[in-house]
């Protein structure tokens, strides 16, 4: 038997840290959460893409009585950009999540199913996703491509 260790990193961020283009997206994705449609679980989130043709996608969940039809901010992001713009690149996407009435400070990450999702189209592209979550505010971590949070994932090759 043999042990196989994978290590992993991504950074973390103060806003000031941030380009001027991540801080817009940043703005983007907290106008997005202000959109959400959580009445069930009250938790809202927020995602924007910045495409290469410089079109700033936004996405929120949006919940359903019948709870597994809801989606996940990230996934409607990902699914408009590829739907409207399917021959842009994502270049960086920003992720903000807290409970409707509570602002926590630590960065929240996208679920598995997000991850698979963002992988997708990284690989489509041939070109990493940088990726940024926080709370609601506080430190924000970053990620150079979704690979770094997806490790071992399943794609088009393991077909
Ligand atoms: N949610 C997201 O939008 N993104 C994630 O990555 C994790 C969870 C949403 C789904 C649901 O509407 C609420 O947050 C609570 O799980």
């Amino acid at each position: 038997m043999k042990k196989i260790s994978i290590t992993t990193s991504v950074f973390e961020l103060t806003k000031e840290d941030l380009l001027l283009d991540e801080h817009e997206l940043m703005q983007e994705a907290i106008a997005a959460r202000e959109k959400a449609y959580a009445p069930y679980s009250n938790f809202t989130v927020g995602a924007a893409i910045l495409l290469d043709n410089q079109v700033i996608v936004q996405g929120s969940n949006q919940e359903n009585a019948a709870y597994p039809s809801g989606l996940c901010a990230e996934r409607v992001a990902i699914y408009y950009a590829g739907s409207m713009y399917p021959d842009a690149k994502m270049l960086k996407m920003f992720i903000t999540a807290s409970p409707k009435n509570r602002d926590l400070e630590l960065p929240i990450p996208p679920c598995g199913s997000c991850r698979q999702a963002i992988a997708e189209y990284e690989i489509k592209q041939e070109q990493p996703i940088t990726l940024f979550f926080m709370g609601a505010k506080g430190n924000i971590y970053k990620s150079e491509s979704l690979k770094n949070l997806l490790p071992l994932l399943f794609d088009k090759n393991n077909l």
